[in-house]
């Protein structure tokens, strides 16, 4: 595990930006990449459109797999989470990606586990993920595995946490109750599977989780320890969010 700790939050998507370039020239065939939603992508996916409005970068031929979705919410609902990656990413006034390449789980599935295998099977048959854009949940999840969660899990609908339907009410108007209970994530196994990782976390209500996932043990109470056994993960932080750990080095 890379971690790197930058005073800047620009410099956080920078870096980001230079990982996802870098891995989606490399990776053979057609490029895909995971993406993430919440805050913590948003800086990376606003300079992804500014990089495509300059000419310098294309989201064009490029996969996209969405690491989770809410399960409950109308159609077309703000705060679904094809609605949010589609107004952050889609169309050749954003940063060129198309509709039919955008990948997300079947959340609402009468049947969530074929959705989720017929998922895996999308996944594999796009040659998998080339870089997996992650953030940090407080309790330590990625996606939506909550502590907990076994490290073999593949995609699956889970039953979120308290914590996280309180932390995500902020975008329901604070508005608890209409906070989803249920949502369909890719596994830890899956996200795994990734050639690269990326992930962002920034804020001090992210220390204590960013202290258990870099430096605590290999635990499912904190499903983001598995990333320590993956070959190639970066830790992009903020100095709040790396306040908890041990000798850290600043960028
Ligand atoms: C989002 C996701 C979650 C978030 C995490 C951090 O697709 O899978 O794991 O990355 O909850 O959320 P933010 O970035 O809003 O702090």
């Amino acid at each position: 595990m890379q971690v790197q700790v930058y005073e800047d939050p620009m410099r956080i998507a920078a870096v980001a930006v230079g990982h996802i370039e870098t891995a989606l020239q490399s990776g053979e065939g057609s490029p895909t990449l995971g993406v993430a939603t919440g805050s913590s992508p948003g800086e990376v996916y606003a300079l992804l459109r500014h990089r495509h409005a300059a000419g310098e970068f294309s989201l064009r031929g490029v996969s996209a797999v969405a690491l989770d979705e809410y399960r409950g919410l109308p159609a077309g609902a703000a705060q679904r989470y094809r609605t949010v990656l589609s107004t952050e990413l889609l169309g050749p006034e954003r940063t060129g990606l198309r509709q039919e390449d955008l990948h997300v789980p079947d959340a609402d599935a009468v049947d969530p586990q074929t959705a989720a295998m017929h998922f895996e099977g999308r996944i594999a048959a796009l040659g998998g993920v080339d870089l997996q854009l992650l953030g940090l949940g407080a309790n330590g999840h990625i996606g939506f595995n909550e502590p907990g969660t076994s490290f073999a899990a593949r995609t699956h609908l889970t039953r979120l946490a308290e914590s996280t339907r309180r932390a995500n009410a902020r975008f329901f108007d604070h508005e608890l109750h209409r906070m989803p209970q249920y949502a369909m994530t890719q596994g830890l196994a899956t996200i795994l599977d990734a050639r690269e990782i990326v992930l962002i976390a920034v804020g001090a209500g992210k220390a204590e989780a960013v202290r258990a996932m870099v430096q605590g043990p290999l635990t499912e109470d904190c499903p983001a320890s598995i990333l320590q056994e993956h070959p190639q993960v970066s830790v992009l932080l903020d100095p709040a969010a790396a306040s908890q750990l041990n000798g850290t080095p600043r960028s």
